[in-house]
């Protein structure tokens, strides 16, 4: 949700910027900007353009800039529309000062009136404009307070320049007023600053959404993620909440929010940037559903035995009494993660024999949930900075839980009050679909429930050994699939791309499957789709079945399992309620399962896998079709409308 990046150094500062801008538009893309410094000019001059960044790439080559020292912005609109007027970098009465901003002013009405009654002068609808009169303000303040003390020492001659800009020039720093400034703001934000009376300097400030910082060779880098400025360095600083970093020629210095200076700790990135880039596919989206086999892989790799049948899960922070005295497990996420949540709680419950609840994490905190010390936290975010996760994980902690993460970005918010995090190890997600989180996620939760199962007793070491080893077979069969059934899904989109709406069914594990398969149709192809509890249809939305409707139905099973058996017995009688009212079935089906073939127009088969570990293969096909019916239909397929890949505000 709005992407930062900034440079200072040698280099021509535009390509730089919207370099990095490109690697971060998944995280919003309803208007783009850059301030860039020029050296002898007295304000910094801004370029603005609504909508995708191709666009202010367009203003830049018509109206080009010159400069080694801006900040450039990508926003997802929260206040106000997504205009040119709103766009960021945003400016101070006086247009020195400018500021870029992710993250969301909660009190910018009641600044906003403060500062209008001072005199300033607000040109757009942002909560992020008032930062920088704030700003502008506090600098004002302390010139102002200067000159009247100078008055009084020494009756005249005032210690600063007035033939500057507004008539008064600072005489605190930058960093000083952008400290003061920040401890008059509520909310959540990360900030780039810059002031053209001190070149060559950026501003960096963080309290919540991320903020990382580039050390080069005497060039320095502040971003939003590690994508925007992994091409230029692999050091990297992970900037805390409550810290500050203030960016020159001379390097980096990290403040916390009182002035108190703190080290400046890079960590060496090792994953290779081309992880970021489309690497000849023609979406990251589709890049992502085919790297999910090596997604699984490295989320399981070190954490399993195929010997013992042993789950090393040391990473959550927890004693083995901690899992051992468990209660309960209340896990709560948002979208995707949440329907992985809702997967993970059959596999809990199956394999550890616990309760477990699944709240949307927008809703946890108002259903008044009950304390229980001894219930387990489980937050699950693929970005690990949504802002309904962050709330109900503060509100798990106050009632008294530990609380764990899986999540998918080192150091992110939701990692910083976990007791311990489960790394998903998917690497970097672009496409704002959700791919191979999603199954990373579920695969992260299999080794949770595993090992929770282990420390509680409730499996032997043969059933262990068993379920780890066909974990540990997910990798290859997918690669297999994949290979097989792309030309059909691609196949299946060509006849269905022009459905108006489309039901999604499965009972049991394969419900959450059913809404996530939903969901990926409708985020990407803006068709209407539901996920519907196949047993449910009769209650209802059987009334919508014609022969224009799609109806997707998981109709795998585990043959070995008494229990999948009966429940694909039953979702076959609900295929049958369908077909006889002349709905048109894609049935997923495990490999050989003849009975379904005879009865569905279209057959997806997948490879055969315990009922448990299902969902990661049935997943594949629902993202392909997806992925094809929105190419089909000329849709922006990474980064669709109104959406942006992680969300901080609730
Ligand atoms: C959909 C999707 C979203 C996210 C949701 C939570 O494809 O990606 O529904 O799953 O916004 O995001 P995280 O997992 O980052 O908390």
């Amino acid at each position: 949700m709005c992407g930062i990046v900034g440079y200072v150094g040698s280099k021509e500062v535009v390509p730089v910027i919207l370099e990095g801008l490109r690697r971060l538009e998944y995280r919003g893309y309803d208007s783009a900007g850059i301030a860039v410094g020029t050296e002898g000019q007295a304000t910094l001059s801004v370029r603005r353009a609504p909508g995708k960044l191709r666009n202010i790439e367009q203003v830049l080559r018509d109206h080009p800039l010159h400069g080694t020292y801006g900040i450039g912005h990508t926003r997802w609109a929260t206040h106000g529309r997504p205009t040119e007027e709103n766009a960021h970098p945003h400016r101070d009465c006086t247009g020195r000062i400018v500021v870029v901003h992710n993250g969301i002013v909660e009190n910018y009405l009641e600044l906003k009136r403060e500062l209008t009654a001072q005199g300033h002068v607000f040109v757009t609808e942002t909560d992020t404009e008032i930062i920088a009169h704030l700003i502008e303000q506090i600098q004002k303040e302390s010139s102002l307070q200067k000159e009247s003390s100078a008055h009084s020492e020494t009756a005249g001659a005032p210690s600063f320049d007035r033939s500057v800009g507004q008539g008064w020039v600072p005489t605190i720093p930058l960093e000083a007023a952008v400290r003061q400034a920040v401890k008059r703001l509520t909310g959540a934000f990360a900030l780039g600053v810059l002031s053209s009376l001190e070149p060559d300097k950026i501003i960096a400030a963080r309290f919540g959404p991320p903020v990382v910082l580039g050390i080069g060779e005497g060039e320095y880098f502040v971003a939003s993620d590690v994508p925007g400025i992994l091409h230029h360095t692999r050091n990297i600083v992970f900037l805390n909440d409550g810290e500050m970093a203030i960016l020159t020629l001379g390097g980096v210095q990290i403040t916390d929010f009182e002035g108190k200076s703190l080290p400046v700790k890079p960590q060496r990135i090792l994953w290779d940037p081309i992880q970021a880039e489309k690497g000849g596919y023609k979406h990251f989206m589709l890049k992502e559903i085919w790297e999910q086999p090596r997604a699984i892989r490295d989320t399981t790799l070190g954490r399993i035995s195929l010997d013992s049948g042993q789950v090393f899960l040391a990473e959550m922070g927890l004693k083995p009494e901690d899992l051992a005295q468990a209660t309960s497990i209340n896990i709560a996420a948002c979208g995707t993660s949440w329907h992985a949540a809702l997967a993970g709680k059959y596999i809990i419950e199956r394999l550890a024999r616990l309760p477990v609840e699944v709240d949307y994490a927008s809703e946890y905190r108002y259903r008044g949930p009950i304390a229980d010390p001894n219930a387990l936290g489980l937050l699950i975010t693929q970005s690990g900075e949504t802002a309904d996760t962050l709330a109900a994980q503060r509100e798990m902690i106050a009632l008294g839980s530990k609380t764990v993460a899986i999540c998918n970005v080192v150091g992110a918010m939701i990692t910083r009050d976990a007791s311990g995090t489960i790394y998903t190890h998917a690497g970097p997600e672009i496409g704002v679909a959700s791919t191979k989180a999603f199954t990373s996620q579920i695969t992260a939760l299999f080794l949770f429930a595993l090992h929770l199962a282990q420390v509680r007793g409730q499996l032997t070491t043969a059933e262990s050994m068993a379920l780890v080893e066909e974990l540990s077979r997910i990798p290859t069969k997918i690669e297999e699939m994949l290979k097989r059934i792309s030309a059909q899904c691609e196949e299946l989109a060509r006849s269905f791309s022009h459905a108006r709406d489309f039901l999604y069914l499965g009972r049991g594990i394969h419900f959450p499957i059913a809404l996530e398969g939903a969901l990926k149709l409708k985020e990407i192809s803006y068709i209407h789709a539901e996920g519907y509890p196949a047993g449910e249809m009769k209650h209802g939305p059987n009334a919508l079945i014609d022969e224009t409707l799609p109806v997707v139905v998981l109709a795998t099973q585990d043959h070995t399992d008494s229990g999948s058996r009966l429940r694909y017995e039953k979702t076959l009688s609900n295929v049958q309620e369908v077909t006889a009212r002349s709905g048109r079935v894609i049935a997923i089906a495990v490999e050989g399962q003849e009975d379904i073939a005879q009865l569905v127009e279209h057959v997806i088969s997948i490879p055969k896998a315990p009922e448990l570990l299902l969902p990661l293969l049935e997943i594949v096909p629902l993202q392909l079709l997806a992925y094809h019916i929105a190419v089909r239909r000329g849709c922006d397929v990474d980064q669709p409308r109104n959406l942006a890949k992680s969300v901080t505000v609730e």
